[in-house]
């Protein structure tokens, strides 16, 4: 296995940043390709929490060669915090690696995100307000500053006057933010640029490597399929392609280079922000799902809206991205909860039903998921190691949902800590020797 990518098959959250440390030991290169400090990807070993939001969640094992491909917008102001405390909790940052080409969030990207949201009051997507889609607007726009820029002075001076200048105007009720001096910008992100030299590099070419040799790449997947800005729930998306096909072109490789794609899944749903969500659970029982679960932002703290597992978004997912394999997280969630709940199609207005996931964005914002009743168990299910010691009922949970993708289920997550994971079949091989 040359290259595997990892990503969120829902709305993000579902537990990439748990699945890539595991994986990462057997990797050689593990390599973020989108997104941004959007992203709040977890891990939880020896009981203590790493909440990571730019740096590739491979960084644990010392020396391990981790990218942030060209693809990631890059808050150099978070990056330098994120190394900064993770060298202050005495991990090794000699792997880490930082594309030339990724671009830079700026202090206007943030205003403009807040601005933006503002602005849409009722009709708000919810963003994380941390620059993202302005950002990514400037990339396309090739109005973008790239990590490359802030080595040389006069070229960051330069391309941020002009990059600022039609800002101006958008940003009139900031005209006084100190934020926005040319001057100040300029000497900040000189300083920053100054500290992040040493991990900038031609990414591509270290994945190349790691592939002729016949080595593993981890493409690290952010968000999940449903915040795709071209298959998700548009315009409550993020403003990046989160679907395994972004993986080429943010870190520089061809298809040919990937040989799995692994979808992370929960055993049920959550979504943190606006935007359609056709299996949402009503107060109590959602309250409850979100307690047991700690559903609450790793990157803004917001609590996460839940409900039960939407097999019609997933199988869109599955198709989108062309999973190889699924990996079911926090299973152990859902013990306890006797009925279980699947959706299985949508219910739309005047009795329209959906077997597959509807493209029209005024059917999916009014479809309901139509649910069929599981059994549920209640036996504590976190020290189970393989998949015959799991209840019945959870078999055939994960059964159903195996069944109606048509695709292995690889992993299955049953608490946060790094040996809460059953290994199946084809993720045998890429076992940790620890877990
Ligand atoms: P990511 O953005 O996809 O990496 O996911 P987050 O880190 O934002 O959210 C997943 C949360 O679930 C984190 O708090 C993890 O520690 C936790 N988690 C991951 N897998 C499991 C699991 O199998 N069971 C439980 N109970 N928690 C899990
Ligand atoms: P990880 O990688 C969950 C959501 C935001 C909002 C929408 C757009 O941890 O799974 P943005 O700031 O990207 O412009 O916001 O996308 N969102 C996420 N939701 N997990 C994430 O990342 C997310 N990143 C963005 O809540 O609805
Ligand atoms: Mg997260």
């Amino acid at each position: 296995m040359a290259g595997l990518v990892i990503v969120g098959a829902q709305w993000g959250d579902e537990g990439k940043g748990k699945v890539v440390d595991l994986l990462a030991e057997q990797a050689d290169l593990v390599i973020r390709f989108q997104g941004g400090n959007n992203a709040g990807h977890t891990i939880v070993r020896d009981g203590e929490t790493f909440k990571f939001h730019l740096i590739p969640s491979g960084i644990l094992y010392p020396g391990k060669l981790c990218a942030i491909g060209n693809g990631v917008v890059v808050d150099p102001k978070v990056l330098t915090e994120e190394i900064a405390e993770l060298s202050r909790r005495r991990i090794d940052m000699s792997g880490l690696r930082i594309s030339a080409n990724a671009h830079l969030i700026m202090p206007y990207h943030k205003l403009l995100d807040h601005a933006g949201e503002s602005q849409l009051g009722k009709l708000q997507i919810g963003t994380t307000r941390r620059g993202i889609g302005p950002c990514y607007a400037d990339k396309a726009a090739r109005l973008g500053i790239r990590m490359q820029d802030l080595l040389d002075e006069k070229i960051l001076r330069k391309k941020i006057y002009t990059a600022l200048e039609p800002k101006r105007l958008m940003l009139r009720p900031f005209a006084k933010d100190p934020e926005l001096d040319l001057h100040t910008m300029s000497e900040e992100y000189r300083i920053l640029g100054h500290r992040l030299e040493p991990y900038i590099a031609d990414t591509p070419p270290i994945a190349w490597r790691v592939i002729d040799q016949g080595g593993l790449v981890v493409f690290e997947g952010a968000q999940g399929a449903l915040l795709d800005i071209d298959h998700g729930t548009y315009p409550f998306v993020t403003s990046s392609n989160t679907v395994a096909g972004a993986a080429c072109a943010g870190a520089g490789v061809g298809p040919r280079s990937i040989d799995d794609v692994w979808g992370i899944a929960k055993a049920y749903a959550t979504r943190v922000g606006a935007g359609p969500f056709p299996t949402e659970l009503d107060e109590a029982l959602g309250e409850r799902l979100r307690e047991a679960g700690g559903e609450f932002g790793t990157t803004t703290g917001r609590p996460r809206r839940t409900g039960w597992i939407d097999l019609v978004a997933l199988r869109y997912a599955t198709r989108i991205n062309g999973f190889t394999g699924l990996v079911v997280t926090k299973l152990d969630v859902l013990t306890g909860i006797d009925p279980l709940y699947v959706g299985v199609r949508y219910l739309g207005p005047e009795g329209a039903t959906f077997d597959e996931f509807p493209y029209h964005q005024s059917i999916v914002h009014k479809v309901q998921g139509d649910l069929i009743e599981l059994p549920g168990w209640h036996e504590d299910i976190s020290g189970v190691r393989s998949m015959d010691e799991l209840p019945a009922n959870a078999q055939s949970y994960l059964e159903f949902i195996s069944d109606y993708l048509d695709v292995p289920i690889v992993m299955v997550g049953v608490g946060p800590a790094r040996d809460e994971m059953i290994w199946t079949g084809a993720a045998e091989r890429l076992r940790p020797a620890a877990a």
